[in-house]
């Protein structure tokens, strides 16, 4: 099979269309049969329920070309989970996990000639989503859903990829407590692309979000999990109800247990004791590991002993083994990879 002709050298994290998506409808109570479509538009009408009362959710994933040529994704078991979770709390109808993991698979498959080669640097980015499609005007959940599957090639998605961020803690809140922060909601990203917006004109790769109810102990940022490498090199995690699981985070865990023998410990981390860490990173699907050197906050920077030039020691070796089971040149834990073609 011949792959698209794509500079990968200068490719961004950004849409781009390719040839085919699944989709699903949910109407009459049900879901209907999905299946690969060639439209890249959605039709609905002016009454929809997503375009008045935001009821949408989405996930992301990755598929890659691994070192001995397979296509493979990653974990998609833990994104239908997690899509199906998100449903259940915006009162939409989860999409089964077997046929999300069916759809991601069809769709990738479909676009193989998308999926970057081995060795770029770029993956083929899955990005499932759902909305109440159907008329609703009075505020309740949607009377009919959609559920879709696309997928784009993309290169890293903060510049410089490895490069140290440098971040600011956000005076606005991306969640609420009791809220909606653990679940992957479109409202969510509508909360936080104002304060985005803002970080960027400042200088700053992103935010970083406090908790909702105290603005003491650090959650996360708009699009990634934070991690922290504490001087006895134990991987600190920010525990909070309000954090969404990233799928990145607990497979880093994993790793730093079980392949590079580090301890974790997952638990509520104080702003105040950012100063203490010797390494930061931000992980998730787009994000990967990206390292960051310096967050600032109202009382001044912090600026973390690995510096803003290169990746911290610990940080660096997360990342290579976790991409490295992703790329095939490391033996995965049972189940994680899923082979595609
Ligand atoms: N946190 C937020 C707010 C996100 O949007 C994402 C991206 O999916 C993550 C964390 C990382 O999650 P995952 O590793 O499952 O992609
Ligand atoms: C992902 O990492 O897949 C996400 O959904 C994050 C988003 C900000 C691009």
């Amino acid at each position: 099979m011949e792959k698209k002709n794509i500079d990968w050298a200068k490719l961004g994290f950004g849409y781009t269309k390719t040839d085919s998506r699944w989709q699903a409808e949910w109407k009459d109570g049900e879901w209907q049969e999905g299946g690969l479509i060639e439209d890249a538009e959605f039709h609905l009408p002016e009454s929809a329920c997503v375009f008045h009362y935001s009821q949408s959710c989405f996930e992301g994933l990755k598929a890659y070309t691994t070192k001995q040529g397979d296509i493979v994704t990653f974990r998609p078991d833990l994104n239908a989970e997690r899509m199906a979770n998100t449903c259940r709390r915006l009162a939409m109808p989860a999409y089964p996990q077997d046929e999300f993991v069916r759809a991601v698979v069809e769709t990738v498959r479909a676009n193989a000639a998308w999926v970057p080669p081995y060795g770029t640097g770029c993956s083929l980015y899955i990005r499932p989503v759902m909305i109440g499609s159907g008329p609703q005007i009075g505020v309740a959940p949607a009377p009919s859903y959609m559920f879709r599957v696309f997928v784009m090639p993309v290169g890293a998605y903060f510049k410089g990829a490895v490069k140290p961020l440098k971040l600011r803690v956000s005076e606005y809140d991306r969640a609420a407590p009791h809220g909606t922060g653990h679940i992957k909601a479109g409202l969510n990203y509508a909360m936080s692309l104002y304060a985005t917006m803002e970080a960027h004109e400042e200088g700053y790769a992103e935010n970083v979000y406090l908790d909702p109810a105290t603005r003491t102990y650090i959650e996360e940022t708009g699009g990634a999990n934070i991690i922290f490498v504490d001087a006895d090199n134990t991987v600190v995690v920010p525990k909070s109800p309000s954090i969404l699981p990233s799928i990145t985070r607990r497979s880093l865990v994993y790793v730093a247990e079980h392949y590079l023998g580090l301890k974790v410990v997952e638990r509520q981390v104080a702003l105040d004791e950012l100063k203490g860490f010797k390494e930061c990173a931000l992980c998730g699907t787009a994000a990967v590991l990206a390292p960051v050197g310096q967050i600032d906050t109202k009382d001044g920077p912090i600026q973390f002993p690995s510096g803003m030039e290169k990746m911290g020691e610990i940080s660096a070796r997360l990342r290579e083994t976790l991409t490295g089971i992703q790329m095939g040149e490391i033996e995965a834990p049972e189940g994680w990879i899923v082979k595609i073609a």
